[in-house]
């Protein structure tokens, strides 16, 4: 399958519920690709963690191959999945981290701020996130290190 169509586990939580349904549109109607929404579904207020761990256990067992969460600030969200094995997730909330934490760091989630960043940014972030590959090399050498951690 092409990379950049690989289906996408989504979650937030209510801070950033309508920021979710615009990504979800992106995704689904502007990039022709296939979306699983963990939730929330409303501006109800939740606990982000549960949504967090929804998204990052999907993408930690291998049932999705990238995820995205959206939190207020995208720190919490960034902070529970990175909890995960084999989770590498990203808080990008500007372009260049989003481009580097794939080059570099080959994030599988992408971690945005809702109340940090407008939906346009949000956008481009997104589109830069999917489409920028891993540079693997020296990367790929340092990211091994991760598995070693105890
Ligand atoms: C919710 O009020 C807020 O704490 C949450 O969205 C997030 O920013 C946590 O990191």
């Amino acid at each position: 399958m092409d990379e950049n169509k690989t289906p996408v586990i989504i979650g937030s939580d209510h801070a950033a519920y309508c920021l979710k349904e615009k990504i979800k549109a992106c995704l689904m109607e502007k990039r022709g690709v296939e979306v699983e929404d963990a939730g929330t579904h409303s501006e109800d207020s939740v606990d982000y963690p549960d949504f967090g761990i929804r998204v990052a256990d999907s993408v930690s067992t291998g049932k999705f191959g990238r995820g995205i969460l959206l939190c207020g600030t995208g720190i919490g969200m960034s902070m529970v999945a990175n909890r995960f094995p084999y989770i590498r997730a990203a808080l990008c909330n500007d372009l260049f981290s989003a481009i580097m934490s794939r080059k570099h760091n080959n994030a599988n989630v992408l971690v945005m701020g809702g109340r940090v960043i407008g939906d346009v940014l949000a956008e481009g972030i997104l589109n830069a996130w999917l489409d920028t590959p891993f540079e693997g090399g020296r990367h790929q050498l340092r990211l091994e290190k991760f598995d070693r951690i105890g």
